[in-house]
């Protein structure tokens, strides 16, 4: 499972003058997401008795659809609690696969309660979406990619949300190369990781407000100290740049992107970055284009706005 089931085009972007100040060649990795759990083949899917758990916390379901996948390939139930404002075209490709909805309220606390109750009644192993050493060193094999691919990208971007993605992308990256800086983007309306970073501790915030559906949770005990130490900054963004870079994505790349993954793509173009000298010298940029889930409605509706 390699080159040809991780879509990797390589894109230079630097002649459109509108998109980077700097000289930057895009790179856009449209994620094995099935690889990146793949990683829990050997420890959980290993004992066919045990059914899989994944406790969605506002999680891009690229992780939870494809653990549904890793789960019926192996003939063992996945049980997926999602909440109940999660956008539908997420909830659909969890069912394709072959996942188990079980829906939750909204509130953290619901989603945790929801999940202790079907651990107890079930017996499942719980994957926690980013708080897991499994997920993150899965979401690491990105960074081993892609530097493969392109050895002489010098910065990566990527969304962070509960910081396993950005974790195991700091991780590996900076193993492979410790000169390369780790970029997170972020959400204005969901900005807790930068608050984070700026207050030396978690922040969590009593609410969310972005069209970034997928970026709307908190870091976790193991991924925050990995995004403190390792996460070199993080570039918050508005939602309307979100969008334009999906419509980027769209129009330039064909690439099919939701919100929280082009968000990488509007940290790029965004003045806080092209204006930063610290980052004036960032001259191949790997950006992490993490999720396709999109729930054309919504979109039609919010570019109607
Ligand atoms: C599409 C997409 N990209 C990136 C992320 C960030 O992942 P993490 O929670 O590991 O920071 C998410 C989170 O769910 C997501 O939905």
């Amino acid at each position: 499972m390699h080159a040809s089931a991780h879509s990797y085009t390589r894109l230079l972007l630097s002649h459109q003058n509108q998109l980077m100040q700097c000289a930057t060649e895009v790179y856009t990795s449209s994620v094995n997401a099935f690889r990146r759990v793949g990683h829990l083949s050997s420890e959980v899917l290993a004992m066919p008795y045990i059914p899989l758990m994944m406790l969605r916390q506002q999680k891009g379901l690229l992780l939870t659809a494809a653990l549904s996948l890793a789960a019926k390939l192996r003939g063992i139930p996945a049980y997926i609690v999602i909440p109940k404002n999660a956008p539908k075209c997420k909830v659909d490709n969890v069912i394709r696969y072959g996942g188990q909805v079980i829906w939750s309220e909204v509130t953290m606390k619901s989603r945790e309660d929801t999940a202790s109750k079907v651990l107890q009644e079930t017996g499942a192993a719980l994957i926690h979406p980013y708080n897991d050493k499994r997920i993150i060193s899965g979401q690491g094999t990105i960074s081993v990619e892609l530097l493969e691919q392109a050895p002489q990208i010098d910065t990566i971007i990527a969304p962070i949300s509960g910081g396993g993605l950005i974790s195991g992308v700091a991780l590996a990256a900076k193993s492979l190369n410790p000169k390369i800086r780790v970029l997170a983007a972020e959400p204005r309306g969901a900005n807790d990781a930068a608050q984070s970073k700026a207050a030396g501790r978690i922040i969590t915030l009593p609410e969310t407000n972005t069209i970034a559906d997928g970026l709307r949770a908190s870091l976790g005990e193991l991924t925050w100290p990995v995004v403190r130490d390792l996460v070199d900054d993080i570039i918050v963004v508005d939602d309307a740049d979100i969008m334009e870079a999906m419509r980027l994505c769209y129009e330039i790349l064909k690439v099919a992107v939701e919100p929280s993954g082009a968000i990488g793509l509007a940290a790029v173009r965004s003045e806080s970055f092209r204006n930063n000298p610290a980052w004036r010298d960032c001259n191949h940029i790997g950006i992490i284009l993490s999720g396709g889930n999109v729930d054309l409605g919504v979109l039609w509706d919010s570019y109607r706005k």
